[in-house]
């Protein structure tokens, strides 16, 4: 469904059941290899078992590249400038964003997010925080090109994309999410991205498997939704939560593991696991040099600075929006 202004918004039929929801689970727990898009992870209390996430003692990103946003402040001035229309993929996150703002003394602030309400009150608390500042919140899809607003036409662009969300994606959604912000953004652009580290296997699988079992609550709460949401009677208690290091691919996944046979429904469908089968609930894909410049390229954006954390945990890059040109 659209409004008038061409918003998205979320549909639901007459159960108040969004139906891509639904789609998205029927589909995912009819594969050979059960998965379910990450996204529906995010319900209420998914978001704030992922607030609770970052404040873990294992969780390291969020720490890392707040750390490089206060320490490395006075470079990113220097490289990116004063006078920009600062377009946030992604509604504030309310430490990083103000610390990038103090950075850079931009001349205007978009958030883009799909997500009105959350989108609108950080926003808000945004433009408290920064009085002089002007602040256009636009309720978007950013998977898709979108139309910024005309008070920022002829401002110079920085898209800011923190905190490793692109690592959440495989590398054709995240090259089509790169191009569409390079559409969006314009030539000329730059774009501040977070991505996370390659690093040792055992320090990557606590972060995903944290000993007050956070993680594994955020994890087991998808079944919960799923439950309450798609009139599901999946035995919550008999799956367990498992981190691994997927090392062909770069990624931590998060799975549910069956710990044993089972026959259950789901919107009026009926599914069986055997014992030790799961269904894998995100990716995490985790970067170096030259993957995550590799990457930025294919999605149209050339890099130009990194900065990292005093661990080497996590990166910051900086690329540029250029105009194509012949190559060899
Ligand atoms: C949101 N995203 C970058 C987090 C990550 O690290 O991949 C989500 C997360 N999943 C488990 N812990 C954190």
């Amino acid at each position: 469904m659209t409004t008038e202004k061409g918003l998205k918004l979320v549909e639901r039929d007459e159960g108040g059941v969004d139906p891509v929801f639904r789609s998205d689970v029927i589909e995912g727990l009819s594969q050979e290899q059960k998965a379910i898009p990450a996204r529906w992870l995010y319900d209420d209390a998914g978001s704030q078992l992922f607030e609770d996430i970052t404040q873990l003692p294992e969780y390291y990103p969020t720490r890392a590249e707040t750390e490089i946003l206060t320490e490395r402040a006075e470079e990113f001035a220097a490289r990116i400038g004063p006078g920009r229309a600062v377009v946030e993929f992604g509604s504030g996150s309310s430490v990083k964003t103000p610390l990038l703002l103090e950075a850079i003394a931009p001349a205007a602030y978009v958030p883009l997010d799909i997500a009105g309400d959350f989108l609108r009150a950080s926003a808000a608390e945004l433009a408290a925080k920064f009085p002089g500042l002007p602040v256009h919140p636009v309720e978007a899809d950013f998977m898709r090109q979108v139309q910024l607003p005309e008070e920022v036409a002829d401002l110079p662009k920085l898209g800011f994309f923190p905190g490793s969300t692109i690592g959440n994606m495989v590398a054709r959604t995240a090259v089509d999410l790169l191009r569409s912000m390079r559409e969006t953004l314009g030539i000329g652009a730059q774009l501040l991205i977070g991505m996370d580290l390659i690093k040792n296997e055992d320090v990557l699988v606590a972060a995903y498997d944290d000993d007050a079992g956070v993680t594994a609550e955020f994890n087991v709460n998808l079944i919960r939704r799923i439950n309450r949401e798609l009139d599901g009677d999946i035995p919550v208690d008999a799956f367990e939560h498992e981190a691994r290091w997927n090392d062909d691919y770069a990624r931590v996944e998060m799975h549910l593991v069956a710990g044993r046979d089972m026959t259950f429904t789901v919107g009026g469908r009926t599914f069986t696991m055997q014992k030790g089968e799961t269904i894998h609930t995100e990716n995490s894909h985790k970067f170096n040099r030259r993957t995550s410049n590799m990457l930025l390229l294919a999605g149209g954006w050339e890099p130009q600075e990194r900065w990292l954390d005093s661990k080497d945990r996590f990166s910051l890059i900086l690329a540029e929006a250029r105009p194509p040109r012949s190559a060899p």
